[in-house]
């Protein structure tokens, strides 16, 4: 068995990576003052090219804007919002500092994107679940940074269909190895980044629902959801045969194969744009 890992050691993990040098670091650091606006912020996220040029891509993806016409650094971050611009920095640091697999950008994209859809449907800030559902996977890459061996834990999760007993098992498979699950680990990072209590509880618990805690929460198990059978590439027949199967709550199931089309869309699109992934790669299987 695996040596328990604390979540203390986990976001030390996160804070050892000489956060100070990291424009990323400062963006989440500026970000939480009242004071702060768009302008201000657009100067500490310019002085990153890569983060300029993902705020930029973001801003006028499809996602965000039907126009597509945001010329400014300014005007991107004020599309896109502050939560957007910070889980872009998190991201950004993150992937700086550990290996996350292109699979798991690929899923954590579909599922912003997903949950994002969910949200227009509830009345729900779509930014707001956009940025969550991108971390919201976020402890898998912190256990396999620690781990090698999570790969295979995490990989034999995903390769069937999300039911009930699977989502179970996963987590009583990651308490009994670490003493806590990825979910958790995610929003224990958040938290230490100053993430809004809603945001970080939403992640929390996203494999462990008990009934819905908020919209964001529905919206981001329902992303996730939405993004597990979309990547077993099974028909949603299929997909559906076990009794317990897990399957969006406030996504109609008539309505589930056009928005799990519009969804593959609008995520291949921001994959190419923000991880250079491209569409014909965009499988998350
Ligand atoms: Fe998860």
């Amino acid at each position: 068995m695996a040596e328990v890992i604390t979540a203390e050691q986990l976001t030390a993990r996160i804070a050892e990576f000489e956060p100070s040098r990291s424009v990323a670091e400062r963006v989440l650091a500026v970000i939480d003052r009242d004071d702060i606006g768009a302008a201000e912020l657009a100067t500490v996220v310019g002085t990153d090219p890569a983060l300029v040029e993902r705020v930029m891509r973001t801003a006028n993806s499809v996602v965000f804007s039907s126009q597509a016409n945001v010329r400014t650094l300014q005007h991107a971050v004020a599309v896109i919002g502050f939560e957007t611009v910070r889980s872009l920095a998190l991201a950004s640091f993150v992937e700086g500092v550990m290996s996350v697999s292109r699979q798991d950008w690929q899923r954590s994209v579909m599922s912003a994107v997903g949950a994002a859809a969910v949200a227009r449907g509830i009345g729900l800030d779509p930014q707001l679940a956009f940025s969550t559902g991108l971390l919201h996977d976020i402890g898998h890459a912190l256990l396999e940074s620690l781990d090698p061996s999570y790969a295979a834990v995490v990989g034999a999760f995903r390769a069937e269909p999300l039911t009930a007993s699977s989502e179970a098992a996963l987590v009583r498979a990651e308490r009994g190895r670490y003493g806590i699950h990825h979910a958790l680990i995610a929003g224990d990072v958040l938290a230490y980044w100053n993430f809004a209590p809603d945001i970080v509880e939403a992640v929390s618990h996203h494999h462990t629902p008990k009934g819905s805690l908020s919209r964001l929460h529905g919206a981001i198990v329902d992303g996730y959801r939405l993004t597990h059978w979309l990547a077993s590439g099974l028909d949603l027949e299929e997909y559906s045969r076990a009794d317990d199967v897990l399957l969006p709550t406030y996504l109609r199931p008539e309505n589930l194969h056009v928005v799990a089309a519009d969804v593959r869309s609008r995520a291949e699109t921001l994959l190419e744009d923000l991880f250079g992934i491209p569409a014909s790669h965009a499988s998350a299987r």
